[in-house]
């Protein structure tokens, strides 16, 4: 009799993937009489029995429908007990299914193969019902439990596997957190370090402003009033030609006088003071205008700027640092500027750009004059040169010193909150990261750096058009 699944009894047709969650007992043999006995003592047990009538239909049904056990008689047609052992053992889906063969009281060799091939026990025939039942509810259990243990370690692999997984999620997630607060404490510092500059900004703005404003009504009554002073000093000294032509030769007392005071000379050079007083206060004008310039800013709202007139207005204002002292001499400014459009920016804060990075290059300059190396009669030089790119639609400023220069390790922190290599009290390390954030974030510009160590430095600008 063969046993094709197709035959099987309905609760018998069980698909491959679904797990056995009945206990079911295949039993392999090709006594019909044999097969009956068996399955009747087994299912009145509760268990249920499927049945082959030889090896290769066995393989095919444990594939088809895997049992919890498998009663495996030695001798059968085609394929034996033992080859269909092997087979079940060699194939890893099967190897773990239990398998006890079937063999006759006397035959030794039998029992011993059979274990040897990998089966869990044996029963002799003819059957001893009891120990038959025994036997398999033993092998059941163990198989049973040792599913279960197999159940168990997986569970727990898998468990160990979304602990690990959970830890290191948990520990990613604080690592960002700690990121993002350490950000945010940077941020905050910058804000403070920001506010802190841009209220000593505004207080030089506001101390500028007041000084542009104070001295220029006094500058503006003493630049009238050398106006009238010359003409006056003119008609003077037309009376004085006057009375020599009239009275070419005066009492003595005057001609004493004419002497004494050296009338000559006087004529001579009074013109010439005047002209210098007149210059003098015409650079004092100028001056009282580039403070009101420099401080003439509205941070609020983008406005028409003239760059030009925000870089002079600097440089004015850092006049006094360029000046000759014990170390060097006067410091030299080079402008090379080029026609430039007005851009809409926020002059205040460019201004305050200007500032850092010319007050850099002067720092740069008195600190080269501090090594052997440097020639004390060289000049510090700062070239400050302006263009348009046309390509990219930018302003270009060039802001270059003959100063240090800046090593390239250093270069790399430059920008940084609060990088400084100055002595304490003299940098803040602010002005290149301000800048840097006016520029770029404030404008949508660029500000690069190129240096060489030992010769010199280059800040540049820009700014889209
Ligand atoms: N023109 C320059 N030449 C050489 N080094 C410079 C120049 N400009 C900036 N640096 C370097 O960059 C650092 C940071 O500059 P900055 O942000 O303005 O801060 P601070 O001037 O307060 O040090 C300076 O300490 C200096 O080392
Ligand atoms: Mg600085």
């Amino acid at each position: 009799m063969i046993t094709s699944p197709q035959m099987l009894p309905r609760e018998m047709m069980l698909s491959r993937q679904e797990a056995p969650v009945e206990t079911r007992i295949l039993l392999v043999d090709d006594n019909p009489t044999n097969l009956k006995v068996l399955s009747d003592a087994l299912r009145d047990q509760g268990w249920i029995t499927l049945v082959a009538t030889d090896g290769e239909s066995a393989i095919e049904q444990v594939e088809y429908a895997p049992p919890s056990l498998i009663l495996l008689d030695v001798m059968m047609p085609g394929i034996d007990g033992f080859e269909t052992c092997r087979r079940l053992k060699a194939d890893p889906k099967t190897a773990g299914l239990p398998i006890i063969f079937m063999t006759a009281l006397s035959d030794t060799v039998d029992k011993v193969k059979g274990l040897e091939l990998g089966a869990v026990d044996y029963i002799t025939k003819p059957f001893q019902h009891e120990e038959v039942l025994a036997r398999v509810r033993l092998h059941l259990n163990l198989f049973n439990m040792s599913r279960s243990l197999e159940q168990k370690v997986i569970e727990q692999a898998q468990t160990a596997l979304e602990l690990q997984q959970l830890a290191q999620s948990l520990e990613e997630r604080v690592q960002a957190r700690t990121h993002e607060v350490e950000q945010s404490l940077n941020d905050l510092k910058t804000a403070q370090l920001q506010l802190i500059q841009s209220e000593k900004m505004s207080v030089l703005g506001q101390l500028v402003a007041g000084v542009g404003h104070e001295i220029n009504n006094p500058i503006g009554c003493i630049d009238g009033n050398i106006r009238h002073a010359t003409s006056y000093v003119q008609d003077l000294f037309g009376l004085i030609n006057l009375y020599q032509e009239v009275y070419p030769a005066p009492a003595s007392k005057i001609s004493d006088y004419i002497e004494e005071i050296d009338l000559e000379y006087l004529l001579e050079d009074l013109p010439k003071l005047l002209k210098s007083m007149k210059s003098s206060s015409s650079r004092i004008q100028e001056i009282s205008l580039s403070l009101r310039s420099f401080s003439r800013s509205d941070d609020r709202a983008p406005s028409e700027v003239n760059i030009h007139e925000g870089l002079e207005s600097t440089i004015m204002i850092l006049k006094h640092r360029l000046k000759a002292n014990e170390l060097r001499p006067e410091i030299q400014i080079k402008m090379e500027l080029g026609q430039l459009p007005m851009i809409n920016a926020y002059s205040g804060p460019l201004n305050q750009v200007f500032m850092n990075i010319v007050a850099n290059a002067i720092d740069a300059i008195d600190e080269s004059y501090q090594h052997p190396s440097r020639n004390p009669e060289q000049v510090g030089i700062i070239a400050i040169e302006t263009s348009v790119d046309r390509s990219n639609q930018e302003i270009c400023l060039s802001i270059k010193d003959n100063g240090t220069g800046i090593s390239e390790e250093i270069q790399g922190r430059i920008f940084e909150q609060s990088f400084t290599t100055k002595p304490i009290g003299q940098g803040t390390g602010l002005g290149l990261a301000i800048s840097q954030q006016i520029i770029e974030e404030k404008h949508g510009g660029r500000l690069l750096c190129n240096s060489t160590i030992g010769s010199g430095t280059e800040f540049q600008i820009r700014l889209p058009i």
